[in-house]
């Protein structure tokens, strides 16, 4: 872990070396199904064009859940109580917490945590100006890994992690199983967590939150190859791919593919990868939970829902959840 020192903040970095990205790309490339793991989409114009996915008018997750947050953080910031400590895995542009900073009753600290380290420590900047008097703890990691938290100055009287974007869908059932683990872990005894999770609904709307007629979706697919390009001295050829997104009723998730056009051998990392015409590669799943299901597999984790905060025609949710 290396701490620097950057535009008004103190970054504690823990980013995931070249060499451990290699070995997963290679791994996934290398194997019958052909996957990419998602959390690689966020390079630093990755990230950009996710931030232009949450403003599109199909994409309703993000509006959905500030909708929530809007109606109601006076409400979760009740339940959290005072003086919390507050860490947001995945944090990106920080723009929900913002809602429940405003109601938070003396916070000790806020620690964004983002693999993407120029996105983080511009965020982290901003909120610093923003809330001068919040200690702002910015760590670069990725989240899915062990890291350890940065102490604020003055002792909290509990950890919240707050996790909202509905990412924790990104992770198939064991996996998420395991990350609500190790974020109660993070939290301790007597902490919490403040949870974003899509809910199921009409699959139209699904599949067009991931295929969006302006294409910004594609794109952010498509960045990927980009991305292997530049740091895995790949040469994709981004014309012979497509975007695809469909919804799997059966495993109740979207999954993102990138389809190859042709038979393909493309080299990248020291290595040459053969596609077939139409093969998929698997880039993300995206899991939209039922609350039943969703408290089912916290419960798994140790964890009991104490309150749920939903829209309307209950598309989205925002779930408290603490220990035991
Ligand atoms: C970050 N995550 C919750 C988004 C989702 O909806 O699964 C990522 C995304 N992929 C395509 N559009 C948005």
């Amino acid at each position: 872990m290396q701490i620097s020192q950057a535009l008004s903040v103190t970054l504690h970095d823990y980013h995931p070396r070249a060499a451990d990205m290699r070995e997963e790309i290679l791994d996934g490339l290398r194997a019958q199904q052909k996957t990419l793991p998602c959390k690689y989409f966020y390079d630093e114009r990755g990230s950009r064009l996710f931030d232009a996915i949450c403003e599109l008018p199909e994409y309703y997750p993000t509006r959905i859940e500030l909708g929530i947050m809007e109606a109601h953080a006076a409400d979760m910031a009740t339940a959290l109580g005072p003086r919390v400590l507050l860490v947001e895995p995945g944090s990106g542009s920080s723009v929900k917490t913002c809602l429940l900073l405003e109601h938070l009753r003396a916070p000790r600290a806020y620690v964004p945590v983002d693999i993407s380290r120029e996105h983080l420590v511009a965020a982290a900047d901003r909120l610093n100006r923003r809330y001068p008097a919040l200690e702002v703890l910015p760590v670069c990691a990725d989240f899915s890994q062990l890291f350890a938290l940065p102490l604020p100055r003055r002792p909290a009287v509990r950890t919240v992690i707050y996790f909202p974007g509905s990412t924790i869908g990104n992770f198939e059932p064991v996996a998420a199983l395991q990350l609500l683990k190790r974020l109660r872990r993070l939290a301790g005894r007597d902490g919490g967590l403040l949870i974003g999770t899509d809910l199921q609904k009409d699959e139209a709307v699904l599949e067009r939150a991931y295929n969006d007629a302006a294409g910004v979706t594609a794109a952010f697919n498509l960045n990927l190859l980009r991305r292997l390009n530049r740091e895995l001295q790949g040469d994709f050829d981004l014309s012979r791919f497509r975007h695809r997104a469909v919804y799997n009723r059966a495993e109740g998730r979207i999954e993102m593919h990138l389809v190859s056009l042709d038979d393909l051998t493309v080299n990248v990392a020291d290595e040459t990868i053969r596609f077939r015409a139409d093969e998929v590669v698997v880039t993300e799943y995206s899991y939209k939970h039922t609350l039943s299901g969703f408290a089912a597999l916290a419960a798994q984790a140790g964890l009991a829902v104490k309150q749920v905060w939903t829209d309307d025609r209950r598309w989205f949710s925002v779930q408290y959840l603490t220990a035991g």
